[in-house]
């Protein structure tokens, strides 16, 4: 499977899945970085691991399916079977929805259908829940909705600040994201049933 990741921000989940490639943990090529960020350090990474990244800058494009349009020609280039979102900041549009039809993959910070949308560890610790966790799931048009194939489940601890939950959870997430991709790419997209 030929993969594109998309990112906006750091990358470190984009991190995981590279090293889980070159390691053989996960079944796939990482044939493309897409960022809707520049300056995004996932470029770098993705530059020092000489995988291609094209960045975009959305508001240069009339509208979301022109920005959209302008990608999908970059994945049908790179022949990209899959789409792996890894932080990218911004909802999918009809586009590449329709192009990608259940092909392609969200991770989000949360438990769902709890907490989706921005800075998830930060509703979740306001809410006070004790439990919370990481999602990995299909993207559908909603604001991480989609059909979900792998959950965690990882305990708040009584004095959790914001750090130390984000990272425990970007543990989790770097373990699981290449995981759950592996599996999935071995049943050739179908959702696990378990
Ligand atoms: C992750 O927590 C992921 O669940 C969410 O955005 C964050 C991305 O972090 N969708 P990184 O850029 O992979 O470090």
């Amino acid at each position: 499977n030929r993969i594109a990741i998309f990112a906006s921000g750091s990358g470190s989940n984009f991190q995981a899945i590279l090293d889980a490639c070159r390691e053989g943990r996960l079944d796939a090529t990482p044939a493309l970085l897409i960022c809707d960020k520049p300056g995004a350090y996932a470029v770098e990474r993705a530059e020092r691991a000489g995988v291609q990244a094209i960045s975009f800058v959305p508001k240069e494009y009339g509208d979301k399916a022109a920005y959209e349009n302008a990608v999908l020609h970059q994945l049908q280039e790179h022949k990209i079977d899959f789409i792996v979102l890894a932080g990218y900041m911004r909802l999918i549009g009809p586009t590449l929805l329709s192009a990608y039809k259940n092909r392609i993959v969200n991770i989000h910070p949360s438990l769902l259908p709890a907490f989706p949308g921005l800075d998830a560890i930060g509703q979740a610790l306001d809410y006070g829940v004790k439990v919370t966790g990481i999602t990995i799931h299909f993207v559908d048009e909603g604001m991480d909705t989609g059909p979900i194939i792998e959950q965690v489940a990882i305990e708040v601890a009584e004095d959790e600040t914001r750090e130390s939950l984000q990272k425990k959870i970007q543990a989790i997430e770097h373990i699981f994201y290449p995981k759950t991709l592996h599996q999935l790419f071995l049943n050739k997209g179908e959702k696990i049933i378990r």
